[in-house]
């Protein structure tokens, strides 16, 4: 069933477990996603990044999801991940996605509050939920380097103040795209920011947290963990020892096939670290 983040969010807030939010770039991730997601009986967020608006454009993008979403009992958001652009939004929103975020993250506070508000305004009359950013995690989608800034929690509280976003993602420790788990988290920073702003926190480039700190943070205030690098790393890997023990191999639906297997596999694993099993 297609819903909102805001929706999901009111009951993951405060409670012992988060809302995963994996990224997709495939009809095929997903569909995987989804699948784990209904073994577990998880509420899920696809999230559409921005190279898989590049790849399936804005409209397909959305059809896909809100699709899938209406065909499965497990609760599902479509969302719009780390929109740079205002004018992405805006089409994201009239192609049907249930949440967009707007990433004002490499602008000044001023200019990211002014461009959050806009969004904001717009998608309350709309029933659209919105995630901004505070502070900057590290490393683009894209790959290119930017050092982060973690998230000061006075600063935090004011922009959430201006803006009543329904989501804040903070910079704690992670970075995008991170192959290995290496993240640092900062737990002090986390429960300051916690103790000064009252909404439901956002932690992106999940990929590189350990399992012992995906569990942590999932007990925290966050109710939303972005998982992305992760899955198209086991994608990529089961092609491989695929094509290289069957090299022979012509249908490519046997290739998909197994790697969306690898996606549900990981997927049924962070739900289990976030503890959303059963809540639907
Ligand atoms: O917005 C997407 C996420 O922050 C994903 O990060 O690819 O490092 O897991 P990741
Ligand atoms: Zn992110």
């Amino acid at each position: 069933m297609l819903t909102t983040l805001k929706e999901l969010l009111q009951v993951a807030y405060r409670s012992n477990y988060a809302i995963p939010a994996f990224n997709i770039h495939t009809y095929e991730d997903a569909v995987a996603i989804i699948k784990g997601a209904e073994e577990m009986k998880s509420p899920v967020i696809l999230m559409a990044s921005p190279s898989a608006i590049k790849h399936l454009g804005v409209e397909i993008a959305a059809f896909m999801m809100n699709e899938l979403a209406k065909k499965t009992f497990v609760p599902v958001v479509s969302h719009l991940d780390h929109a740079r652009e205002l004018d992405i939004i805006f089409r994201a929103m009239k192609a049907g996605f249930t949440s967009v975020m707007y990433d004002g993250s490499d602008l000044s506070f001023e200019q990211n509050v002014r461009n959050t508000q806009i969004v904001v305004k717009v998608a309350r009359s709309l029933g659209i939920s919105v995630e901004a950013e505070i502070g900057r995690v590290g490393k683009s989608e894209d790959g290119e380097e930017i050092s982060q800034i973690l998230t000061e929690p006075a600063v935090a509280k004011e922009f959430f103040q201006n803006t009543e976003v329904d989501a804040l993602a903070i910079a704690v420790g992670t970075a995008h795209a991170m192959q290995k788990q290496e993240a640092q988290i900062n737990f002090e920073r986390i429960q300051q920011i916690q103790n000064v702003v009252d909404v439901p926190l956002v932690l992106h480039g999940s990929s590189g947290v350990t399992d012992e700190d995906l569990k942590k943070i999932s007990r925290m205030n966050f109710g939303k963990i972005n998982i992305g690098t992760v899955l198209k790393t086991v994608y990529v890997k089961k092609i491989r020892e695929i094509l290289s023990s069957n090299p022979q191999l012509k249908d490519q639906l046997t290739l998909l096939n197994a790697a969306s297997k690898a996606i549900t596999e990981t997927v049924i694993h962070k739900i289990e670290l976030l503890g959303s099993s059963g809540k639907i």
